[in-house]
């Protein structure tokens, strides 16, 4: 059987050969251990993470998949370290071929997200809610629950990854797009620190 289809490869137009050769470069079974090996004690096999601290990467859309990954890669976003374990982003992405990638980003894009349970305050909540509508619902719609958006999934992550993520925003260890910096630093001189905690109770209490 391996015999014919290579046969029959060799006799294919350059083009289909390529097409071939990238749509086989990660075969289901080597992304179902890719995911187990390299994510899942981080992550779970489901891409709905279990520690308060690692996001949930279930259901998020593949170009804001492949857009994290590379910037980890590159090194312009920072990674954090998680106290047990002996890795960050910056390493698991470094080890991952552009294929690998791209399979992983299908795979988790494939898995339903599940917002997390966790404690939050209701106060802190509602006027969160009245700030996303007003600085962030344009890009992070459906208060931030969308994967469609491209801007990662806000709503039900763990609050300390959120606040991770605002903290490396606000201090500038990682960019954001001239457009979203506008409405942040509108938000942070309107609300103060202050907002951002009323924000992150917001995305936590989607549950
Ligand atoms: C050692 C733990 C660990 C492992 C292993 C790990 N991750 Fe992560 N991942 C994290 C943490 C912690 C974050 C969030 C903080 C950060 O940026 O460092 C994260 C963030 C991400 C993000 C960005 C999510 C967002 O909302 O912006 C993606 C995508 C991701 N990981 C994919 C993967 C994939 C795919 C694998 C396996 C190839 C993997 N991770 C393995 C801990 C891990
Ligand atoms: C003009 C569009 C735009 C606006 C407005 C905007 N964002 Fe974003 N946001 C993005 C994009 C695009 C990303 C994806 C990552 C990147 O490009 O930096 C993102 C990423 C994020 C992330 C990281 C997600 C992750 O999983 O790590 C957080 C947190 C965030 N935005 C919060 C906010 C908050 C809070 C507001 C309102 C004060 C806001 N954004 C307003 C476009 C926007």
């Amino acid at each position: 059987m391996k015999n014919i289809n290579k046969y029959k490869l060799a006799s294919m137009p350059l083009t289909v050969f390529f097409a071939f050769g990238i749509v086989s470069a990660t075969p289901a079974a080597d992304v179902d251990k890719l995911v187990k090996e390299e994510c899942a004690d981080c992550h779970q096999k489901s891409g709905n993470s279990t520690d308060g601290k690692t996001p949930s990467i279930a259901g998020i859309s593949v170009d804001y998949f492949i857009e994290s990954m590379d910037e980890y890669k590159s090194g312009t976003r920072p990674a954090m370290k998680l106290k047990d374990k002996d890795e960050d982003m910056k390493e698991v992405a470094k080890e991952l071929s552009d294929a690998n990638i791209k399979a992983l980003a299908d795979y988790f894009a494939g898995q339903k997200y599940v917002p997390q349970k966790q404690k939050f305050d209701p106060g802190l909540a509602k006027v969160g809610k009245k700030l996303h509508r007003k600085y962030c619902d344009k890009c992070h719609t459906e208060g931030g629950s969308s994967a469609e958006d491209d801007a990662g999934i806000l709503a039900g992550q763990p609050i300390a990854y959120l606040k991770y993520s605002m903290d490396n925003y606000a201090t500038g260890k990682r960019e954001m797009g001239k457009k979203m910096t506008k409405k942040f630093k509108k938000m942070q001189e309107k609300a103060g620190d202050e907002g951002i905690t009323q924000l992150i109770h917001y995305y936590a209490s989607q549950q």
